[in-house]
């Protein structure tokens, strides 16, 4: 079946001696904003680290635009148009915000100023920063660093990895808006692991509950204003 951006059957992933992922399935489609809950340790980020190809497979496969991936390198995962930020948004804290946009446009092979204009377009507070060392900056505009450093990398698929963790509430807010607004005008589809309540409701085209390496259950936007439900599932 094609359709689907992405397309995960039944992967199987983890570490020496720790199984992790145990044949999980999700689909995500252009525009949509899939999120990602579940309890601590149950396999979040080990599923964003194999999407992207620094974990190995270990059955199932994993489709993008119809075609399978799963045996390409992270880098060659990356030129096909996987863009991640990774959980502690990683910037590069001695480097300035312009050099940490470089570093995602490396993989372009060019010089990506059109990309770059267009990830300053989202995140126009980095504008006035571009010289400003990444490290220096609040929790908060280290994310929108993080996200302007993968949108320069020009993604179909962009994957995050708790961009609410460790930010003040109202740039949470903020990040809600922009995910919003980068899915609709790029028409990319998001993948976003989350266990921010407001972020999820905010966002969320669907919701995955993921248990013990799989994908339990799929719960719809309405579903989500059942905050009793949420609350069970992100055990708060
Ligand atoms: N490098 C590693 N080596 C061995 N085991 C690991 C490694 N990284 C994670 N694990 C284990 O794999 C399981 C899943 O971890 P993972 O980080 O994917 O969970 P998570 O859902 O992202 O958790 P959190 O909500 O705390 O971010 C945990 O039991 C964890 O201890
Ligand atoms: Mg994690």
């Amino acid at each position: 079946m094609s359709g689907h951006l992405l397309r995960v059957e039944n992967i199987r992933s983890g570490y020496v001696g720790s199984k992790v992922l145990n044949e999980l399935s999700l689909t995500l489609d252009a525009g949509e904003i899939l999120t990602v809950i579940g309890r601590n340790g149950v396999g979040k980020t080990t599923l964003m680290r194999t999407l992207i190809g620094v974990l190995p497979t270990d059955g199932g496969d994993i489709f993008l635009d119809g075609h399978s991936i799963a045996q390409l390198s992270a880098d060659a995962r990356a030129r096909q148009g996987l863009g991640y930020v990774p959980q502690g948004r990683d910037v590069f804290p001695g480097l300035t915000v312009q050099e940490n946009l470089q570093v995602g446009m490396q993989k372009l092979g060019r010089a990506g100023t059109a990309e770059m204009e267009m990830a300053l377009k989202f995140f126009p507070m980095l504008v006035n920063k571009l010289k400003q060392k990444a490290g220096t900056m609040s929790g908060g505009e280290q994310q929108q660093l993080a996200i302007a450093r993968a949108l320069v990398g020009n993604p179909r698929v962009l994957l995050l990895d708790e961009p609410s963790e460790g930010v003040q509430p109202s740039i949470v807010q903020t990040i809600a808006e922009k995910l919003l607004e980068i899915a609709h005008t790029l028409n990319i589809g998001i993948l976003l692991v989350e266990q921010n309540m407001y972020m999820v409701e905010r966002t969320a085209s669907r919701c995955c509950v993921m248990e013990k390496g799989r994908i339990v259950e799929v719960l719809t936007p309405q579903q989500l204003k059942d905050d009793g439900l949420l609350r069970r599932h992100l055990a708060i």
